[in-house]
């Protein structure tokens, strides 16, 4: 499958979780390739007359909906939302994710846990049955950063996925910086036996601002193929 066929699916999954908007809704949205579809075919229903007010979860998400008309809010002005529609790197069959890729996983997770709702809109080729082959993004502060990747290594060991970490950079060569200001270390994993307590685990590390582990927050997940669209519920 080319990437062309790959968008394509990103966008007729956008298109589903189109569906499950409702007239005043208070959205949240996701960042990257796929949410980008869904605030495209959003913005489409705005101008067509739909009225709902959406929180980003992005600067890159924020400039888009704002090119497109929408009604931006923050978290601050409405600290509860609706539905979260967000893409995922991985997507796991109880809907435990992967996110991060773009770099947005601490407002996305934010965002999301400020949702009644999480849909996740992918491509099937997200879809594994163990997380991990996607490597693990950390956001973490600058400071100490080897001491915190030194925590983080011993954390991944314990937990039965070593892997090693390395501080992602930018095009630009430098290292890549997210929106909060903070930086982002991936971890090779391959294979997450219990992301559960792995996302406990890395939670408790001084320096560790959040991880892309998302367990038990997606509610749905929506899963393009070129066989079709199917929705998993989360159980
Ligand atoms: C950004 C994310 C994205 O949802 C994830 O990387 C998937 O991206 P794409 O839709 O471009 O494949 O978590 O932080």
């Amino acid at each position: 499958m080319n990437t062309n066929d790959i968008d394509n699916l990103k966008r007729a999954a956008a298109a589903r979780a189109v569906d499950f908007v409702e007239p005043g809704m208070r959205l949240g949205l996701g960042t990257g390739s796929t949410a980008n579809h869904f605030v495209e075919l959003l913005g489409d229903r705005v101008r067509a007359g739909l009225a709902v007010t959406a929180v980003a979860s992005s600067e890159a998400t924020q400039a888009l909906a704002q090119k497109l008309g929408m009604t931006l809010s923050t978290l601050d002005e409405t600290p509860q939302l609706d539905l979260t529609v967000d893409g995922a790197d991985e997507v796991a069959p109880d809907l435990a994710l992967i996110k991060g890729g773009g770099g947005a996983l601490l407002r996305e997770k934010i965002v999301a846990s400020a949702s009644a709702r999480m849909v996740v809109i992918a491509d099937d080729s997200k879809l594994v049955d163990v997380l991990g082959r996607f490597p693990l993004p950390i956001e973490v502060v600058p400071f100490g950063l080897k001491a915190t990747c030194g925590h983080i290594e011993r954390v991944v060991a314990e937990a039965g996925c070593p892997g090693p970490l390395h501080l992602r950079h930018g095009r630009d060569g430098h290292p890549f910086v997210t929106d909060g200001g903070h930086l982002i270390v991936d971890a090779a994993l391959e294979r997450i036996p219990d992301p559960l307590s792995l996302a406990a685990r890395l939670a408790e590390i001084p320096g560790v601002v959040e991880h892309g582990l998302f367990v038990g927050i997606a509610a749905s997940a929506i899963i393009a193929s070129a066989a079709g669209i199917k929705v998993l519920q989360h159980k």
